[in-house]
């Protein structure tokens, strides 16, 4: 008998010791995030040695290396805690980081067809759809909102000028329309789609921020006059800055009378619209040919994990779909990569399953009105005090306000140092916005973790800097 050749890749310890010891670890972490917690670590000495190492050439211990892990980890900004109101944040939702180690441990592929799980990854798909109240035949699991963009648009641009896949745009002029608020990934969509950033038609907004449905009439019908081809409009339900959701049954009727495409970049907002006291929002979503949502948004699941829903799932495969040898068509109609704009792709979809499996979808309903609720009750507070200004009411869950201390001469450089000011701090992490040439704190509330406690904080705690700040 041959002895069993010892494998290269070996721990130190076993498989069960090594898996225990993560286990304590995500479990420490996942109490750590119940509360917040009072001040952010700063990087300490064990970590900061670390990095200094060059590439080690030595193993070290198992149990070693995941204390360092969780060491790194606890010393970053988590977006899961629940005082963490910046940018758009994520919560890592305990079934979907278990559902992330399953996934990862069979590492399937979803590039091609994988059996029971694409299958899954078509349900997940369709779930998404119920969800929103769009109506899907298909769509995919995608990195999230950049990337479900540009997945759609391609789509878009190649019913727009078909061929230009092969042919390129020769000499073709195209355009988009948006919002002059529309989250950046479009913008870039229209760079890598070779139609330039100069085709992005950014229109004006109403005083409530939603991007005029005349204007993007108006716009389209000037292209169309001097030559231009539209590709699609775009409407954002729920911009990254203020949360506004553009007027989609307008902007439908717009792209219907034209026959333009309408994609709704939902990445951040989408999930609002099951949630009755803003679902008269969205109204119109069921018209559109395509929408971009993101579970690690506000469905709370850990990151990367977006959702494309198209209308017709067979306008992707026109965008899509190829012939390469190593990717034989013979048993399986499509693979996933002839929808998809990635290859290898890890099974996002197992999270969103399991989530709405565990869970139910009424539960989602309820941690976002929960959230919908934070964001009203801090604009009332800021209208609670002489020293906070908010932006506007809440359309969701973004509430822009400033700090303005009496005789502050600038505002802007003010609220700039005081985003500043309350990162260091600890207590309460929030980011600064530019709207309207004004600096503004812009907390986002999509954290299934944050309660009324941490919303009220976040007022006394910005009252409290801000006036050390200005004194
Ligand atoms: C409206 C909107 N679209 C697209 C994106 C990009 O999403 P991602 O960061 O998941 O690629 C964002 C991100 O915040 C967004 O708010």
């Amino acid at each position: 008998m041959t002895e069993e050749p010892e494998r290269p890749l070996q721990l130190d310890a076993s498989r069960a010791e090594a898996l225990a010891r993560a286990v304590e670890l995500i479990a420490h972490a996942w109490r750590s995030m119940d509360h917040f917690r009072p001040e952010e670590p700063p990087l300490d000495d064990r970590v900061l040695a670390l990095l200094k190492d060059h590439l080690p050439e030595a193993p070290s211990p198992v149990r070693e290396v995941l204390d360092d892990a969780a060491r790194i980890l606890d010393e970053s900004i988590a977006q899961p805690r629940p005082r963490y109101f910046a940018f758009i944040g994520s919560s890592g939702l305990e079934i979907g980081a278990i559902a992330d180690f399953l996934a990862h441990t069979y590492d399937i592929n979803l590039a091609v067809y994988a059996a029971a799980a694409t299958e899954i990854e078509r349900q997940a798909v369709s779930w998404m759809g119920e969800f929103v109240g769009f109506p899907a035949t298909g769509g995919a699991f995608t990195s999230g909102g950049t990337v479900s963009n540009i997945t759609a648009l391609a789509a878009a641009r190649e019913r727009a000028l078909p061929g230009s896949r092969a042919d390129g745009l020769a000499g073709r002029r195209p355009a988009l329309y948006c919002s002059a608020e529309v989250h950046y990934s479009v913008v870039r969509a229209a760079e890598l789609l070779g139609l330039g950033s100069a085709a992005v038609r950014a229109l004006p907004q109403d005083e409530e921020r939603r991007v005029r449905p005349d204007a993007v009439a108006d716009a389209i019908d000037a292209d169309v006059a001097a030559g231009v081809t539209p590709i699609a409009v775009v409407a954002t339900a729920g911009t990254t800055l203020t949360g506004a959701v553009d007027p989609i049954d307008a902007l439908a009727d717009v792209c219907a009378d034209r026959g333009v495409w309408l994609h709704v970049d939902g990445a951040y907002g989408l999930p609002a619209a099951t949630v009755p006291s803003v679902a008269p929002l969205f109204e119109g979503l069921d018209r559109a040919d395509s929408c971009s949502v993101d579970a690690h948004k506000w469905l709370y699941l850990p990151k990367a994990c977006g959702v494309v829903l198209v209308r017709r799932q067979e306008e992707l495969g026109v965008a899509f779909s190829h012939e390469q040898g190593y990717l034989p068509h013979q048993r399986h109609e499509l693979h996933a990569v002839d929808f998809t704009l990635e290859y290898s792709r890890p099974f996002r979809a197992l999270k969103v399953w399991l989530a709405f499996r565990a869970y139910g979808a009424p539960a989602f309903r309820t941690a976002i009105e929960q959230n919908l609720r934070q964001a009203r009750l801090l604009y009332e507070e800021v209208l609670k005090h002489d020293d906070l200004e908010p932006l506007a009411p809440p359309p969701l869950s973004i509430v822009p306000f400033r700090h303005v201390p009496e005789g502050a001469r600038d505002l802007n450089a003010h609220n700039f140092e005081l985003a500043r000011a309350l990162q260091v701090d600890g207590r309460v992490y929030v980011a600064s916005a530019l709207i309207d040439d004004r600096v503004y704190l812009r907390p986002c509330f999509v954290n299934y973790r944050t309660t009324e406690e941490d919303v009220l904080a976040l007022v006394d705690i910005a009252r409290e800097v801000g006036e050390k700040l200005a004194g």
